[in-house]
């Protein structure tokens, strides 16, 4: 799986750089949105296949980018720089793509490994043998995978002792050679100089008329170079074409996640019914119930329990914290330590401190509950006038009565009180009870007279 940039120095000596391909329509996918700006894990396609291409240590990494979608290589530039894309315009094949990196790389000195976008799947740990290959002395290598069903991808021609003799791509393959279920991941690795030159030999007089990259290893068989596959899983090799294949490739992504985290100590009873985010902290001793959704930006400290349905996003959940169950935490929530977030509680961009408790049905939006402060249930942080946004602060040990309004700007003092029902818009000094409702009028005996009048009356009809 793919994890947030980490970038061991390469084993061998060889400095490495990464050409990952992202030129194509994606036209299958039938969406607005570019193919590789599709997310798994909340985290679009393209930067899996960065933080894969950083994961391999790759010091370069250039981005091949279509003429159709501007905002892949607009995506690229914003995390990599300006000088992190190329534009392959028209697109005339995988060699071609690759062929529209060799300025950008023209002064590197090691070895280009070769990745898709749309691969989401392909983690680092996956590649890296590619690189032991490469140590071994090969001089191309290529990640090969046993396909169940290998109609439509590249057919290696392996010898016994797995050198690879060249690849047949579907629309070239006999009828023998459609038998081979060895087939290629369209990840290959060589040294930058020989990559380069093999390509400028590579032709498109094929059935597709195009350039294929996988011409590179017959042509370096034919040159006495070593060519060699490494293999790994089908699964982590997926490419997504489709919304179904994007679906197949997030339920693999989540299924990882999840057994990832039951490693390392936190607890899940229906682990199926959680869903994560690429870059979800869940500590050692957190127990997340059923059916929990984490959005980008979370943090859940040991001992936080997060109760079913609750979804959260942006939000640190501090230690022994209680969430839930149908909690909601937005952008800007900080649940400190021990405190109780309830049943359908919404709370953005406020912090609420230890111990304090909001445990039904509020609204928190904008501002700070103070530690062990209580927050009845119906309280409404009164946040927008439909222009700007106002903060509502909440002292230490402060009780806000069921039902208050508290219209922001305002701040209620530690230590003081709301009456239910108030609707609070100046600020309540510590220790003051502030109360804001008509005073009660009783009229001994309404009640009873009217419904006796109402019977009578229904009665006779
Ligand atoms: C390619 C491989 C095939 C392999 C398969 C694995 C070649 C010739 N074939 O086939 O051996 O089994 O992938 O999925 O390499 N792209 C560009 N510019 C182009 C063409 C493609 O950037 O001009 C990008 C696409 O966006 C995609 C990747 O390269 O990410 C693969 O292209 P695609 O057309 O899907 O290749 P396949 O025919 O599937
Ligand atoms: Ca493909």
């Amino acid at each position: 799986m793919t994890s947030p940039a980490s970038s061991p120095a390469p084993a061998s000596g060889r400095a490495r750089a990464a050409v990952i391909l992202a030129a194509g329509q994606g036209t299958r996918m039938k969406s607005p949105t570019p193919k590789v700006l599709h997310r798994i894990g909340g985290r679009t396609m393209l930067d899996h296949a960065i933080d894969t291409a950083q994961g391999l240590g790759c010091e370069r990494i250039v981005v091949v980018v279509g003429a159709h979608s501007p905002q892949v290589g607009e995506h690229a530039r914003k995390r990599l720089g300006q000088d992190a894309t190329v534009v392959q315009d028209p697109p005339l094949g995988t060699g071609h793509a690759v062929l529209a990196a060799r300025e950008a790389l023209a002064d590197f000195d090691g070895d280009v490994v070769i990745t898709y976008a749309d691969c989401p799947l392909l983690s680092a740990p996956t590649i890296e043998p590619l690189f032991a290959v490469r140590d071994k002395g090969a001089d191309v290598a290529v990640l090969g995978f046993e396909a169940a069903n290998p109609t439509g991808y590249g057919r290696l021609i392996l010898t016994p002792g797995h050198v690879l003799l060249r690849i047949v791509e579907e629309k070239e393959a006999d009828d023998t050679v459609k038998q081979v279920k060895h087939c290629n991941s369209g990840v290959l690795a060589a040294d930058r100089a020989t990559l380069f030159d093999l390509l400028s030999q590579v032709r498109n007089d094929n059935a597709k008329g195009e350039y294929y990259l996988t011409d590179v290893v017959e042509l370096a068989h034919d040159r006495q170079l070593t060519t060699r596959a490494a293999f790994a899983p089908e699964a982590a090799v997926q490419g997504v074409n489709s919304q179904g294949e994007l679906a197949a490739a997030e339920s693999v992504w989540q299924g990882a996640r999840r057994a990832a985290l039951l490693v390392e100590g936190v607890t899940m009873p229906a682990p199926e019914t959680v869903h994560l985010s690429w870059d979800t902290q869940l500590a050692a001793g957190v127990t997340v119930e059923p059916f929990v959704v984490f959005g980008p930006g979370v943090s859940v400290a040991s001992g936080a329990v997060i109760k079913a349905f609750s979804h959260l996003e942006g939000a640190a959940v501090g230690e022994g914290a209680l969430i839930g169950p149908y909690a909601r935490l937005r952008p800007g929530a900080e649940i400190g330590p021990d405190a109780h977030i309830g049943n359908f509680v919404e709370v953005k961009k406020v912090k609420v401190g230890a111990g304090a408790k909001a445990n039904h049905l509020s609204y928190l939006g904008d501002g700070s509950v103070g530690p062990k402060a209580n927050i009845g249930a119906g309280t409404i942080f009164c946040n927008y006038d439909g222009f700007d946004k106002f903060e509502t602060h909440v002292g230490a040990g402060a009780f806000i009565g069921s039902n208050t309004a508290l219209v922001a700007p305002v701040r209620v003092g530690d230590g003081a009180m709301t009456g239910s029902g108030s609707v609070i818009t100046k600020d309540v000094a510590d220790g003051d009870l502030a109360l804001s409702r008509a005073p009660q009028s009783d009229k001994p005996g309404w009640a009873a007279k009217f419904r006796a009048l109402k019977l009578a009356k229904k009665d006779k009809k």
